[in-house]
């Protein structure tokens, strides 16, 4: 099964969102895999974010992120990836829908609570940056069966 990364930022950690968050991967259907309270350090958040480090809000968002506790996650579903991102909603939280994370529970695009894996490449490069292999716990969920109809 598919796996991406996701991270409640410190905005999210700080505004005590983090149970509301994990709920609605939960209740989804998707599995958490691993999971860990980290402060990134400002190398650390630069790494991460590396794609965009060209843009000018580059130095601001990689201290942001390394300000405060980050919740770093694996999450392991069938389209996990795409639909994560989806749960998550659009970028700009003023242009995220009603019902995504984003769209009901921030304002800002600099403080948008939360992040995900954009694709399968960036899913693999950022699990590895943030956890060791023995860190993923590979287990079956007696759910798993009613999700998926498999017998
Ligand atoms: P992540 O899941 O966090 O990677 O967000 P994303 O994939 O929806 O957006 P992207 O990777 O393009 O940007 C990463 C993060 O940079 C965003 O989540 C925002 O926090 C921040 N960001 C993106 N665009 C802007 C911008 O125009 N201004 C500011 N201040 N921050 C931005
Ligand atoms: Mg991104």
């Amino acid at each position: 099964l598919e796996r991406t990364f996701i991270a409640i930022k410190p905005d999210g950690v700080q505004r005590g969102l983090v149970s509301e968050i994990l709920s609605r991967f939960e209740r989804k259907g998707f599995k958490l895999v691993a999971i860990k309270l980290v402060v990134p350090s400002k190398e650390f958040a630069q790494k991460h974010y590396h794609d965009l480090k060209d843009r000018p809000f580059f130095n601001g968002l990689c201290d942001f992120l390394s300000s405060g506790p980050v919740l770093a996650m694996v999450w392991e579903g069938e389209g996990v990836i795409k639909y994560g991102r989806k749960l998550i909603g659009a970028t700009d939280p003023q242009k995220s829908e009603p019902g995504t994370i984003r769209g009901d529970l921030a304002v800002v695009v600099g403080r948008n609570i939360i992040h995900g894996s954009d694709g399968p490449e960036t899913a693999k490069a950022e699990i590895a940056l943030w956890f060791e292999p023995r860190d993923l716990v590979s287990y079956t969920s007696n759910e798993e069966k009613w999700i998926y109809g498999v017998n």
